[in-house]
């Protein structure tokens, strides 16, 4: 695994925007997995100046996201299609019917699953991904017990998950139950991998996921098997190294 050590955040946001833009440049079709939460606002933001600079565009590439929660169309706000559109789509060249997410609201959630993964493998699987570091672990929406070989699944979030996820909801009832993500043999299948870490309170887990054993008690602890892995991470996420 490559570590990047950054100052903060804002280093963290315009290193793996840079590594996206070359991403992009050297390739013709880029496919490019990304991510929600907070850690990757700041890179989406990057993105988004870099293209108003002209120094990047998108149209032909696909994007595949992580996960989305069950039962929120992508019109709701709280939904991560919703998030997407805000923090990045919308404000860059990306043609539409070239993103992709889980269908939060679909009739039937397991069929869901079997396409989006199809989808992934008929784009030629994710050239890039972007991924962010849950506290217990987690990668995507896979909690730990996960198994590491899983596709695209349902999955019952963990309520530290939804506790920690609450602050975007107006209560933690609302946050929903379950969520659609990529599985855990879906992200190793991921060609190269960009994990972004910041902050102190993700410390543990960082250290966890670099120095600890392999473990599916242990989500992102995999990682230390894929062989183009590289972590951006800031001075308080890797305070404990
Ligand atoms: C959510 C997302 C994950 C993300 C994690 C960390 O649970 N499903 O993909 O990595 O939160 O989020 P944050 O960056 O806000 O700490």
């Amino acid at each position: 695994m490559e570590i990047i050590k950054v100052k903060d955040y804002q280093g963290l946001s315009e290193k793996a925007c840079q590594i996206i833009i070359d991403q992009i440049k050297g390739q013709k079709n880029p496919v490019l997995g990304l991510a929600t939460g907070s850690t990757p606002e700041g890179l989406y933001q990057q993105l988004i100046n870099a293209f108003r600079r002209g120094e990047v565009s998108f149209q032909q590439a696909k994007t595949f996201n992580l996960d989305e929660y069950v039962g929120l169309p992508g019109s709701h706000s709280n939904s991560y299609r919703f998030y997407m559109q805000e923090k990045l789509f919308n404000h860059i060249d990306v043609p539409g019917n070239q993103t992709y997410l889980p269908h939060g609201n679909a009739t039937d959630l397991e069929k869901e699953c079997h396409q989006y993964e199809q989808l992934i493998r008929d784009a030629g699987n994710i050239d890039l991904q972007v991924l962010g570091l849950g506290l217990n672990g987690h990668i995507g929406f896979n909690e730990p017990g996960t198994a590491f070989d899983s596709k695209t699944h349902i999955v019952d979030l963990d309520m530290t998950t939804r506790k920690a996820n609450a602050r975007f909801f107006s209560s933690l009832d609302e946050v929903p139950e379950k969520a659609i993500t990529m599985g855990i043999g879906t992200i190793m299948e991921c060609k190269k991998i960009m994990l972004l870490v910041s902050g102190e309170k993700k410390a543990e887990a960082v250290n966890r996921l670099i120095n600890g054993t392999v473990t599916e008690e242990f989500p992102g602890s995999i990682l230390q098997k894929h062989e183009n892995v590289v972590l951006i991470a800031d001075e308080g996420a890797l305070s404990t190294l």
